[in-house]
């Protein structure tokens, strides 16, 4: 562990920095009033309940209950340390934490192989890249590139390199300047020979892609054969810098365009991303040749609403768009598929075709998913064939049921009958009673379906008066020092009914002990415990008047008290009737007059 940053660098970085600017790289922020609003990074939603208030530095989830200051964003989003996540900030607005060299260098020290393993990838990204543009022995390789349609800007702009045709050079490479064996076996540059431990190179003779992580440190490569050899791609194994599943290709130069644009493109090889890129498609990304994980959609979804997909149209191509388009669906995203003549992939199609063809009448030109599902489920079916048709019919009006928006189901209803001479009337006959035959069902199936705005919702709406008072009181009490004394005063000595709500009143005024100022994002750092943390991001999303009277926390106040009361009151009407029961005639009357006193102080 390394020793704690002070206080006062803290204070420092946290004023410095912007908690809107920072969570804008991770969400698509859009301002409404004061505050700004997106999609929740924290759990999979359609609609923004993620709000960011510029006031007071602080996040609020509505749906999930996520929320806290800059430090605890950063934290829950990258999972690291409070510690890691200052040094950050600290970089982003050029503060010196002043950090004990010794701490510092026993942190460092622990990721020293991590390091090194990103360093040699580093290195041999540049070694590799100069083999390929600058050497004899990668000539061939750059002219199979250059006669692929590969230009000279996109070989820089990607680094795409040439690794030798020899069994040791990258042995000796590194070896040579010091990085330790096992840790580039571990990194899955070379590889160790079972019979008598000595290393050989994994690429050998090959084009290779260099792939970054999203802050552009290269942490693997995918190595391309230059004839038929096979694998054609030959990846980087998984290690403790690469993890294919989460890892796009090319997103670090196209996140910048992808949020200028709301949108990426995804596609299925690194080739036509590249090949994209050279015709001004600058949002394009691809898996590791692998399909797309949660881990991706996540990822994309900070940064874009819709997307377009771009695969390959042969048979493989397009199940894969099929497959890759429902989970982009169900994730929220605004889904459009560009579908390519003949069997091609954009690659290949752009070679033939050029560029400009490519923008305009494949990505120009990208269908809606609803009318990619018309394609899709139309292949291998002769539709002049009755029993093909019906059934072609019946699973266009399956997927028209699913759709949310009536103009949307009568535009398709529409489109389905005229191709088909049916009637519109009977179409939607026919769709009512699959939309009610598949509820049914659905209903059947799942009986949990996750709408955890509308649950939370429903659950504060159901908290009795005190709750809310409570709430009302520590929000007043966040915004104002006074207050918060007043509030402590007007108690005399009771506590908040709810326990939470005591918590933070108390933290607060051991806050207020020694900060003379209100400052929300300050206490959250302060308080630390992270359901605290979230519930006072949640009270501080309220909306309330900026000032506040002595009557309203009068009655604030008294709505705490009461329930104390109330509380009493059934106490005491229990012993009553304990008492009755065993004829203690005077304890009875003793009580019922205590009562009477209770309800008249109510
Ligand atoms: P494709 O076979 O479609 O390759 O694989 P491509 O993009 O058209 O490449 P070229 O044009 O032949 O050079 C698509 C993706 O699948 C992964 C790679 O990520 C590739 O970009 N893949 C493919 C592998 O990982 N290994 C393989 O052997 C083949
Ligand atoms: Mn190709």
């Amino acid at each position: 562990m390394a020793d704690r940053i002070a206080e006062e660098k803290i204070d420092q970085v946290r004023q410095a920095v912007d908690i809107v600017e920072i969570i804008g790289d991770y969400v698509q922020l859009k301002k409404q009033g004061r505050n700004y609003f997106g999609l929740c990074p924290f759990h999979g939603e359609n609609s923004p309940s993620f709000s960011v208030s510029p006031d007071k530095q602080i996040y609020h989830c509505f749906g999930c209950g996520a929320g806290g200051n800059v430090f605890s964003f950063l934290m829950d989003i990258e999972g690291i340390s409070f510690q890691e996540a200052a040094i950050k900030l600290a970089a982003k607005v050029n503060i010196d934490l002043d950090l004990n060299q010794a701490s510092v260098h026993k942190e460092r020290k622990a990721s020293k192989e991590i390091q090194a393993m990103q360093d040699a990838h580093e290195l041999l990204r540049k070694f590799y890249h100069h083999l390929l543009v600058n050497t004899k022995e990668g000539q061939h390789a750059l002219e199979y590139l250059l006669g692929r349609g590969f230009t000279h800007e996109s070989i820089d702009k990607f680094q795409i390199g040439y690794s030798l045709n020899s069994w040791d050079f990258v042995v000796k490479f590194l070896s040579k300047r010091d990085y330790p064996p096992e840790w580039m076996e571990k990194a899955g540059l070379i590889i160790k020979r079972e019979k008598d431990g000595t290393y050989f190179d994994r690429f050998r003779d090959r084009i290779m892609f260099p792939i970054f992580d999203r802050h552009g440190n290269t942490i693997a490569f995918s190595g391309r054969s230059l004839g038929a050899g096979e694998p054609k791609y030959l990846n980087s194994p998984e290690t403790a810098i690469f993890h294919k599943s989460k890892t796009l290709y090319n997103f670090h130069q196209a996140r910048a365009s992808i949020k200028k644009l709301h949108q990426a493109v995804l596609f299925e090889g690194f080739a036509d991303v590249i090949a994209a890129d050279r015709a001004g498609v600058e949002n394009g990304i691809a898996t590791m040749g692998t399909a797309l994980t949660d881990d991706h959609i996540a990822l994309l979804r900070q940064n874009a609403e819709s997307i377009t997909v771009c695969y390959d149209s042969d048979n493989a191509g397009i199940e894969a768009a099929f497959r890759a388009g429902n989970l982009l669906n169900e994730a929220g995203f605004q889904l459009k598929v560009a579908v390519m003549p003949d069997g091609l992939d954009p690659d290949e199609y752009i070679k033939l075709y050029g560029v400009e063809k490519f923008r305009n009448e494949v990505i120009g030109a990208s269908h809606t998913w609803m009318g990619f599902k018309f394609l899709y489920f139309r292949r291998g079916k002769n539709l002049h064939n009755e029993g093909d048709r019906l059934s072609y019919i019946e699973e266009i009006i399956k997927e028209i049921s699913k759709l949310s928006k009536a103009v949307e189901r009568d535009h398709y209803l529409r489109q389905l009958a005229s191709e088909f001479s049916l009637s519109l009337d009977a179409l939607k006959q026919q769709q009512k009673q699959i939309y009610f035959a598949e509820k049914k069902t659905a209903a059947g199936n799942s009986p949990v379906n996750r709408k955890p705005v509308i649950v939370q919702k429903q659950v504060s709406e159901l908290k009795p008066a005190y709750y809310k008072a409570e709430r009302c009181l520590i929000a007043h009490m966040l915004k104002d020092r006074d207050v918060a004394y007043k509030v402590q005063e007007l108690l005399q000595g009771s506590a908040f009914n709810f326990d939470e709500h005591q918590a933070i009143i108390t933290y607060l005024l051991g806050f207020y002990e020694d900060h003379l100022e209100p400052d929300t994002s300050a206490f959250l750092s302060y308080i630390q415990d992270e359901n605290l943390r979230r519930t006072v991001a949640d009270i501080e999303m309220m909306s309330i008047n900026d000032e506040v009277g002595n009557q309203e926390l009068t009655d604030y106040i008294k709505q705490v008290l009461n329930y104390k009361i109330r509380l009493k009151i059934k106490e005491k009407e229990a012993e009553q009737k304990e008492a009755e029961r065993q004829n203690d005639i005077q304890k009875a009357i003793r009580l019922a007059s205590e009562i009477l006193e209770l309800r008249r102080s109510l």
